[in-house]
Parts: structure tokens; C-alpha cells; sequence
């Protein structure tokens, strides 16, 4: 898929020292319920999203975000069919700390929508992230996604619990403002 500055591709595995080096800073995972994984455990996600490619019918999408006029990978792309029987659907973005506040999640996000409602025809689609991830859930709202609440306590992780909040769109939201969010 092609937006103004990206070419979001397929993940393969010689993608594996970028997406390191994209995730290596801290802050990266500072609204992760997960500890910052190694480059062991990297490498074994990568190995998972080439798997998944050629699984039928497909619900993982985990892609490759990289620019259009470089290359270089500058986050990822994730696209989850979650329920194709009642068309729902889930997107998440990630970017690496270099590359942040220059609008990168909101193209990323936009084309993983349009791809949600045009071709994978889904109702609705949901983002979730930790109440305090301001940069997503800022994403999010310019994606114009809809605040659905918060799911408290899911998860006990770095010796806290961890809540998530929910934001989603459907269809017939979409197809009112999609065209807007299009970059
Ligand atoms: C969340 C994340 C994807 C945002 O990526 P990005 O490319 O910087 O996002 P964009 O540039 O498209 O938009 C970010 C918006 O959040 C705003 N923002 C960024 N940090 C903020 C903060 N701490 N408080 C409030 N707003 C903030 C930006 O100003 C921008 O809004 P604006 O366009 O109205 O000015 C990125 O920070 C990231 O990858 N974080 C680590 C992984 C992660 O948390 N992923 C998502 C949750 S699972």
C-alpha cells in the first residue's frame, strides 16, 4: 500500500536490524504493558509476520512502514482481523523515537482504515493503548475515532496493572470522513 511518504510491505526477515534499532529506545515501551523484548525475541516476531503471510484465510497483518524515497523502515503497520464473521477488526501502530511527531502514525493509520473498510469490508475497527499514551490516543482522535471507554485492570505487568482504553470507528463513520483522513 502506498500513502504520500510510505510504502507499507510485507515484512521480511532482513527487515530484522531495523525493526531492532526502531525499538531498541526505552521510551519506545514506556506504555507497554510487556517488557521491552530482546533482539531474540524481535527477531521471532519478525519470523511470525513472514509465517502469517501465507496463511489462509489471513487475519495478522504485521507490516512494514518504511519511506517511499529511502527505504528505511520507520515503524510498522498492524492490521488484525478479529471477528471476520461480524466484521471487526483491530489497527495499532508503531513508530521509532526518531521518526516520532512528524505525522507518521496518522498516514500509517488512515491507510490501514481505508484498507480495513474498503477492502476488507469490516464494520468496525477498533485501537486500543494505555490511558497515558497521549501521542496514540491523540492518533487516534485525528484518524477520527471514537472514544468507546476504558477497559481497567487487564492486565497485571511491571508490577502494576495496566488499563487500556478503546477507541473505534464504523463503516458508516467512516465512509463520511474517511476521504478526510486520506493522506
Ligand atoms: C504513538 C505513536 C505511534 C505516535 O506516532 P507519531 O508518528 O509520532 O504520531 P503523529 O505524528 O501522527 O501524531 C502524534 C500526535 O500526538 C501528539 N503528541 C505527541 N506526543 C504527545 C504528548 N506527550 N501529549 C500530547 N500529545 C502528544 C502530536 O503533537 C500529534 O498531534 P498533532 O498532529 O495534533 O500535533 C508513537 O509515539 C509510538 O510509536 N510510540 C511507541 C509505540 C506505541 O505507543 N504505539 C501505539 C500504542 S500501542
Amino acid at each position: 500500500m502506498i500513502t504520500r511518504r510510505l510504502v507499507i510491505r510485507e515484512y521480511t526477515t532482513a527487515d530484522t536490524p531495523a525493526v531492532q534499532e526502531n525499538v531498541r529506545d526505552a521510551s519506545y515501551w514506556e506504555h507497554h504493558a510487556t517488557e521491552p523484548p530482546s533482539a531474540e525475541q524481535i527477531s521471532a516476531l519478525i519470523l511470525w509476520a513472514v509465517q502469517e503471510q501465507s496463511i489462509k484465510p489471513r487475519i495478522n497483518y504485521y507490516l512494514a512502514s518504511a519511506r517511499k524515497d529511502s527505504g528505511v523502515i520507520i515503524g510498522e503497520a498492524v492490521l488484525r482481523i478479529t471477528d471476520p464473521v461480524h466484521r471487526q477488526g483491530e489497527i495499532g501502530f508503531g513508530i521509532g523515537r526518531k521518526y516520532w511527531k512528524q505525522g507518521y502514525a496518522t498516514e500509517i493509520g488512515a491507510c490501514l482504515l481505508h484498507a480495513a473498510f474498503s477492502h476488507f469490508k469490516l464494520h468496525r475497527v477498533l485501537g486500543q493503548c494505555a490511558p497515558d499514551n497521549k501521542a496514540s490516543i491523540r492518533v487516534m482522535q485525528k484518524l477520527g475515532m471514537a472514544r468507546e471507554g476504558m477497559m481497567r485492570d487487564t492486565t497485571f505487568a511491571r508490577g502494576k496493572w495496566w488499563s487500556s482504553v478503546v477507541y473505534s470507528i464504523l463503516e458508516h463513520e467512516y465512509a463520511k470522513i474517511g476521504k478526510l483522513t486520506q493522506t
